[in-house]
């Protein structure tokens, strides 16, 4: 590896509307998922890839997410001196995690702006983008795998999964070529939230990036998209467009859980919640016998 460690950037602005009236005055990415807030999965993620420096792009509510990444002396204490092992060991998880920094984005102006913001930490480190709604399990290491495509091809690499036509809308959509190997694509081509006609591919953008700093120039001259944001995929497709940089897509077959919206955000909990050793024996059969009763 020739070039400077990975940070990670997960941008957490967003105001979570759909989640109304829970993330009033809690950040979505503080809901728990199980029992840990879906950001800390993300975190663990990009420290689970190597990654030791995450910045955490805020808006509103930000001190809940800084707070939960630093330690709580007085509760430490509590838990301590009742014994309660375990769960001490839950809470010092997520402040010995990472060096975790925040800052706000100001006016929330789209992902791209959101990025751009981080251009001052991440200087001239290669970066991962990682969004909240998308949760990898842990157990099939996407990122991993995206940072060994950046590091063999030193150029930017993207996350794509196949996605049902009547979702496709709702994704930055690729035009692809095949590469030598059968997970691995050459972007050729992106649009953010196409219809399903216009789409180029079956190929969805899900939230993770492996960017080169050279993305800050592009995105300092990126102007309003879709939605009237500033793209990431707008900025994405010119670095795909230019035969001296280039993008690939590194397709994922794994288990992506979706908790943008409120059913896949049930459906996330329900899925971690029955592979955990500690709740699957009464949530199990109590989920067997309630869809049986549906
Ligand atoms: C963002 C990106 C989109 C990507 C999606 C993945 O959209 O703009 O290209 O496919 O994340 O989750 P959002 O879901 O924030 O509207």
């Amino acid at each position: 590896m020739s070039h400077k460690p990975f940070k990670a950037v997960i941008p957490a602005a967003g105001l979570g509307t759909r989640f109304l009236p829970a993330t009033k005055a809690m950040p979505k990415e503080m809901l728990p998922v199980v029992d840990k807030p879906a950001i800390q999965y993300v975190v663990e993620e990009a420290v689970a890839a190597g990654i030791e420096d995450v910045l955490i792009i805020t808006g509103r509510n930000k001190s809940n997410i800084a707070n939960h990444f630093d330690s709580v002396p007085e509760l430490e204490h509590t838990l301590r001196t009742k014994g309660d092992d375990a769960r001490l060991a839950a809470v010092l998880e997520a402040s010995d995690l990472a060096d975790i920094h925040t800052l706000r984005q100001g006016e929330p102006k789209g992902l791209g702006h959101a990025v751009l913001r981080a251009q001052r930490h991440v200087r001239d480190h290669p970066f991962a983008v990682m969004l909240g709604d998308d949760l990898i399990d842990a157990r099939d290491p996407l990122l991993t795998r995206m940072l060994d495509e950046y590091d063999r091809h030193g150029a930017t690499v993207i996350a794509l999964m196949e996605v049902d036509p009547e979702h496709i809308h709702l994704y930055g959509v690729a035009a692809v070529e095949p590469t030598d190997d059968g997970d691995v694509v050459k972007v050729t081509g992106l649009v953010e939230k196409p219809s399903a006609a216009d789409a180029p591919s079956n190929l969805a953008i899900i939230g993770r990036y492996v960017l080169n700093p050279a993305i800050f120039d592009v995105l300092e001259h990126t102007g309003p998209g879709k939605g009237g944001e500033i793209q990431l995929t707008d900025a994405l497709q010119e670095i795909a467009a230019d035969p001296e940089q280039g993008v690939y897509g590194v397709v994922f077959r794994g288990r992506r859980y979706d908790t943008g919206d409120k059913v896949g955000y049930i459906k996330a909990i329900l899925q971690l919640a029955i592979d955990r050793d500690d709740l699957s024996g009464e949530l199990r059969p109590w989920l067997q016998d309630f869809a049986a009763d549906l």
